[in-house]
């Protein structure tokens, strides 16, 4: 249960509100939204705010600008993208504080909506400097301050902390889902309980892993970070990407894993076969390797014995997906599971022009998303998160089709881990 404040418990009619969102969408070249989920995802608080008559200015981050000058990280496509999704006209202001902002504010009428400049062009943002949170609340007139950037609120940053210290501070109804949904899966999920990880590093996911070798009943290692875990076995994983820095670490996970399956019915499961190819390219050529499962190979040479090659990655080739031997292990665990937890697609979805379910490298993740979705019978109670998960989700329209689907990357992770998220902290208890 949420222990902090919401838009529900407060008297917010008429309020003038600064709202914090978190709109760091993915833009192309051209500056179009490429995946407008976020965004999306903050309607319910903003038409709560609007129904009760409030005044609404919303700041947000968009990227890691270097300085205010990097235009490639202006909210401008949000503010346009926001007025289609509100069927109203929503104000832009080139800045986040000063006398433009405080102009504007003071000009809207109720129910209005008023999107400011990102944050970050002030370095003081991700200093979680008080004078700049004390004048991002002065400037824009607010009288309450509602957190509902759940995939920032792992920054201490100024308008995620310090602002806190100028504004009763409370939650919106996304912050509220997120972490009402994940906390909840975690402390008590409908068993078995099944992760899928993938990505590239298991550094950045080094804290959910323990965490999930405490709690599943299954874990599934996919994407990049199988690739050092087969290393720390001894497969040979040719050009693939690795970590050499992770090795040591993948190699404690594996045994630690070990010790669990003989202390409790547990299962750590690593691709026991690839798609590999020597380029990243929608016309390269793909082969299986089954370096593990000694099926695929097997009967891709029927009635022959299978090459050597067969089972080996070649020097010059990168494992890009996993094979669907694997796949299919993954989606059979899948069938016996009541909760599944996957982060991180299982091979690269994300490159442009290797994009979407025909590309060459997108089959293994296809494949649990078939699984996830109910295509074998059982459907698992499903919960995502992750940027490329999510973009991948998002680029499909499968968005709704699974029970949670976190607008979080790091965030989402960090609270998955057990870890205090200071945006959280900081808001007014209930
Ligand atoms: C995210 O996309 O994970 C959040 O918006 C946070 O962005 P950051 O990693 O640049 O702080």
């Amino acid at each position: 249960m949420f222990k902090k404040q919401t838009i529900k418990d407060i008297d917010l009619n008429g309020k003038q509100v600064l709202l914090r969102a978190d709109y760091n969408v993915p833009l192309d070249d051209e500056g179009n939204i490429t995946s407008d989920y976020r965004i999306k995802q903050s309607l319910p608080t903003i038409l709560a705010l609007k129904a009760a008559g409030c005044k609404i200015v919303i700041c947000s981050h968009l990227g890691r600008p270097k300085d205010s000058d990097d235009k490639s990280c202006s909210l401008k496509p949000v503010a346009k993208r926001l007025s289609e999704l509100l069927k109203e006209d929503v104000g832009f202001v080139a800045d986040c504080v000063g006398d433009q902002v405080s102009n504007a504010v003071s000009a809207l009428q109720p129910g209005q909506v008023l999107l400011l400049e990102n944050l970050r062009y002030y370095k003081e943002e991700e200093q979680n400097n008080e004078d700049f949170a004390r004048v991002l609340a002065e400037d824009s007139h607010a009288e309450i301050f509602v957190q509902d950037g759940f995939g920032v609120v792992h920054r201490a940053h100024a308008s995620t902390d310090a602002i806190t210290h100028y504004l009763p501070s409370v939650s919106g109804l996304l912050l509220e889902r997120e972490v009402d949904t994940i906390t909840e899966v975690m402390n008590d999920p409908a068993r078995p309980l099944m992760a899928i990880i993938g990505g590239a590093k298991i550094a950045d996911k080094i804290d959910i892993i323990h965490k999930f070798l405490d709690l599943a009943d299954v874990i599934a290692i996919g994407g990049a970070m199988a690739n050092t875990f087969l290393l720390a076995t001894g497969v040979e994983v040719g050009d693939s990407l690795v970590d050499k820095n992770d090795v040591a670490i993948a190699h404690e996970i594996i045994e630690k894993a070990k010790q669990i399956a003989t202390e409790r019915q547990f299962t750590f499961y690593l691709p026991q076969d690839g798609i590999v190819s020597d380029k990243l390219d929608k016309t390269a050529i793909t082969r299986i390797v089954d370096w593990d499962a000694q099926v695929i190979a097997d009967i891709q040479s029927y009635p022959n014995k299978p090459a050597v090659s067969a089972s080996k990655v070649g020097p010059k080739e990168k494992i890009l997906d996993v094979g669907p031997f694997s796949g299919a292990f993954i989606v059979g665990a899948m069938q016996l599971c009541k909760t599944v937890i996957w982060n991180g697609t299982m091979g690269v979805t994300e490159t442009v022009g290797l994009q979407g379910p025909v590309g060459p490298f997108a089959h293994g993740t296809e494949l649990i998303i078939d699984g996830l979705l109910g295509s074998h019978g059982h459907k698992p109670f499903s919960v995502l998160g992750g940027g490329d998960t999510t973009a991948y989700i998002e680029q499909r329209k499968l968005t709704d089709s699974f029970n949670h689907v976190s607008t979080g990357g790091g965030a989402s992770l960090e609270l998955m881990a057990g870890k205090t998220l200071p945006g959280v902290a900081a808001l007014l208890d209930k």
